[in-house]
């Protein structure tokens, strides 16, 4: 099956890095360009992650564009109570080699497409702040895509940062009001925290399984994700640490890996208590449907796509800029 070209947009947190990490190695993805936004971590942090992530897997060619530094009107929660102070476990890790691009996020969001019409696939794992903004200027830019898949939502109304409220959605709610009001179910997927609390929770054995791998991106993917594992047990009390943006970006390059999915009219509450909820209305009466929901993931199949992606050794990067093929980790905490 051939690399699917991809524009990733990430907050880089420790969950968002093993997803770059999949994309980025054993040839499942062509990355043309990974655009960062605030969420988990301010976004200077966001790119300084995404950067040391794309470095470990080989591929410090491929550009990060840093992009918006807030949401559209509120402040900035980020959620570096779920994913460490700098959102990739506080373990030490050294700067990267490469930096950031010049040219800003939602330039490049608007701009790739048109250059490549009907060839790039979206992937977005973050707060949808750099989407709603370029959309406000190119309301047909999902259009102009071959597939946006967003890591986005609780179509069950569990929440992991609210008690009926997924992250992305609830960290910036008006820019995933701007994205559903703009989405077709032929054009934009959403893989929800439903799907990554039931179908991608690394369990103690999973967690061992990674940790025995020993490879260079195994060993970043296990260290990375000791906080987001304290938090799960003592929060959400899953059975391990969940991988909600490495379920999405799965299902991105492997789409045969979804059992479940439906389609439907979603709105987003954007008010105080219900800030970030999806209000799925399934009647009769509703409108047409704007978003395709995946409902459930082939656990197994996703599981052995992550596993046999960072078993692989880092191929040094042939072209333009370093590659390296050490492990990103720093001091062993
Ligand atoms: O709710 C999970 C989402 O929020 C993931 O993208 C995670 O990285 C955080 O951004
Ligand atoms: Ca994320």
């Amino acid at each position: 099956m051939p690399a699917v070209p991809l524009i990733i947009d990430t907050d880089t947190g420790s969950d968002d890095a093993v997803a770059l990490l999949l994309a980025a190695a054993g040839g499942l993805g062509d990355i043309r360009a990974v655009t960062t936004v605030a969420g988990n971590v301010p976004v200077g942090t966001g790119t300084r992650n995404a950067l040391i992530s794309l470095e470990t897997a080989g591929r410090t060619d491929i550009p990060v564009h840093p992009g918006c530094a807030r949401p559209m009107t509120r402040p900035l929660s980020s959620a570096q109570q779920v994913h460490g102070e700098d959102g990739m476990g506080d373990i030490g890790l050294p700067d990267p080699t490469a930096a950031g691009h010049g040219t800003h996020a939602v330039e490049v969001l608007l701009s790739r497409p048109r250059e490549h019409p009907g060839e790039l696939t979206l992937v977005t794992l973050a707060p949808l702040t750099n989407i709603a903004a370029a959309l406000l200027r190119d309301p047909a830019l999902f259009t102009r895509y071959r597939h946006v898949y967003c890591m986005a939502g609780a179509a069950d109304l569990r929440g992991n940062i609210a008690p009926t409220a997924e992250f992305n959605v609830w960290a910036d709610p008006e820019a995933a009001r701007i994205v559903t009001q703009a989405a077709t179910p032929e054009k934009v997927t959403w893989i929800g925290w439903d799907v990554s609390r039931q179908d991608a929770v690394m369990t103690e054995a999973d967690q061992r399984r990674l940790e025995r791998l020993g490879t260079p991106m195994a060993t970043f993917a296990h260290r990375i994700n000791r906080t987001v594992a304290d938090w799960a047990r003592d929060v959400t009390g899953l059975a391990g640490y969940d991988l909600p943006d490495p379920v999405a970006m799965a299902v991105a390059l492997r789409p045969g890996l979804v059992v479940e999915r439906e389609q439907a009219y979603v709105e987003i509450s954007v008010g105080d208590d219900t800030r970030g909820q999806m209000i799925i209305d399934r009647r009769v009466s509703a409108p047409a449907p704007n978003l395709t929901l995946v409902r459930r993931v082939d656990e197994t199949g996703f599981k052995e796509l992550l596993f046999d992606t960072l078993a692989t050794p880092v191929a040094p990067h042939t072209g333009s800029g370093a590659a390296t093929a050490t492990p990103r980790i720093g001091p062993s905490s």
